[in-house]
């Protein structure tokens, strides 16, 4: 890769009895790196590291983060102007093909987008088959992967990836939306090609026989946005998961629905329903603050401040703090005074005026404040993660193509301490106590 400095210096290793020299390099960033791809070999140990928190598992260079500072840039491009300035239809392109679409190519790829919104009728069976209280992320999760069934050749004849990648895009949206009808009980609404993304979903969502929707601009807008800045983000827990997947040489239906699963869980991109749910407890608790900042702080609750802290930002969060701003400016412009903002405010001010919070470098994260400004598109709390899995997309799409394409491509085997039981006889059945 372009940006990867093979380095003069060596790292050195001491061992018991023996010391080894080990590779370094260095990336475009200058984060540097020791390669242990021949520790085993040469000095028969492996490295332990709880959760990877400190394991490059691959070179990449879609996304770049620096939790310390707090940056965040996709392909190069600070985050914040990506987000002041880019449709996240101009970010999908971005992320995908490695540069921002000049007006041709960007229009070309919407095209694409609206070519190919609708899913098989087929698929439908799907949704009338789940039970009508089914999570809408199982939904998700079970209608990408099914998407291989229905269009197993997808790839084939599509050397740029174009229309590959905008296919999934585009569905994806079709099937929350449809999902989110389904669960109401509600006739779809299929897409329509005059529409460009953001307001295509607002429509297919929340058009109805009954009432007209007025998509507006102020909300097309918001929802651009929080597409954007959740576009990508390295190698988190669901995009580690992608490039698992991908590892194995399962097709990319396959590996964005695994990232759905990993995305579903709390600590992740679930924590956005989290928040809205735990907020919604502590209005409930007569807005009791110091109750939870308590409770987060006490080792034997499990409870946390959802939407707080960060494995990588030890400082805040830069798409929070763009997030806040859409927050305050959609609520402004829509009139809605929602009560879970104000607790959220001062949810934020208790915590990182407390000792507990500062010391380890707790600051809200994407998720504080983003469910806040779904509430206020209409988007219910349940399909909060769905919104957040539509985002990072793209992201995902980019880390598929890049494990898959990778020269150097090697099955993802991560190693294990055992810590087990040491060999033992077996024992028959009447003689176990
Ligand atoms: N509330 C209370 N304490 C916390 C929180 C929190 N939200 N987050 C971290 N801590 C504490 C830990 O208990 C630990 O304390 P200790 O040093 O006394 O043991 C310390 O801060 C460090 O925490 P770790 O768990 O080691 O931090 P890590 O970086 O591994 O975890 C995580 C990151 C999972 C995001 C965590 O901060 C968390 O659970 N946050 C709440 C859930 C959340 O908002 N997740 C979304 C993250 S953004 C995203 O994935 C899209």
């Amino acid at each position: 890769m372009d940006g990867l400095t093979q380095m003069s210096e060596k790292a050195v290793l001491t061992l018991p009895g023996k010391r080894i020299e080990l590779p370094l390099f260095e990336g475009s960033e200058g984060e540097r790196a020791i390669d242990i791809g021949a520790l085993r070999k040469e000095a028969g140990c492996i490295t332990f590291d709880n959760g990877f928190s400190n394991t490059a598992s691959c070179l990449s260079d879609i996304c770049f983060i620096d939790g310390e500072k707090g940056i965040l840039r996709y392909r190069g491009y600070d985050i914040e102007d990506i987000a002041a300035h880019c449709t996240f239809v101009e970010v999908a392109y971005l992320l995908v093909h490695g540069k921002l679409p000049t007006e041709p190519e960007l229009k070309t790829f919407s095209e694409y987008l609206n070519e190919h919104s609708m899913i098989h009728e087929d698929m439908q069976n799907f949704f009338n088959g789940m039970p009508p209280q089914s999570h809408p992320m199982a939904i998700l999760s079970s209608m990408v992967t099914s998407l291989s069934s229905f269009y197993p050749h997808i790839m084939d004849a599509d050397p740029n990836f174009d229309i590959t990648a905008a296919r999934l895009i585009s569905k994806v949206r079709t099937i929350a939306a449809f999902s989110y009808k389904k669960s109401r009980g509600e006739p779809v609404v299929y897409p329509r090609h005059d529409l460009p993304y953001c307001a295509n979903f607002l429509n297919m969502m929340f058009q109805s026989p009954v009432k007209q929707y007025e998509i507006r601009p102020e909300v097309v807008e918001a929802l651009n946005k929080l597409l954007i800045l959740h576009a990508d983000h390295e190698q988190n827990c669901s995009t580690s998961t992608v490039r698992m997947v991908a590892s194995s040489g399962a097709n990319l239906y396959a590996a964005m629905s695994a990232g759905v699963s990993a995305l579903w869980g709390p600590y992740h991109g679930g924590a956005n329903q989290a928040v809205i749910e735990m907020l919604n407890e502590i209005i409930n608790d007569n807005m009791n603050i110091k109750k939870y900042i308590a409770k987060a702080k006490d080792k034997n609750d499990k409870f946390r401040l959802m939407g707080f802290g960060h494995a990588v930002y030890k400082n805040f969060d830069p798409r929070s703090k763009f997030i806040k701003g859409v927050c305050d400016n959609l609520l402004a412009k829509m009139k809605i005074i929602d009560p879970l903002l104000d607790v959220a405010k001062q949810l934020e001010e208790a915590a990182l005026s407390d000792s507990y919070f500062i010391e380890r470098k707790l600051y809200p994260n994407v998720d504080f404040y983003s469910g806040i400004i779904y509430r206020a598109i209409g988007i219910p709390t349940n399909m909060l993660t769905v919104m957040f899995a539509i985002g990072r997309l793209p992201g995902w799409i980019a880390h598929w193509k890049e494990t898959v394409d990778n020269k150097h491509w090697k099955i993802w085997r991560p190693r294990q301490v055992y810590v087990g039981p040491a060999r033992r006889d077996f024992i028959p059945m009447n003689k176990r106590a």
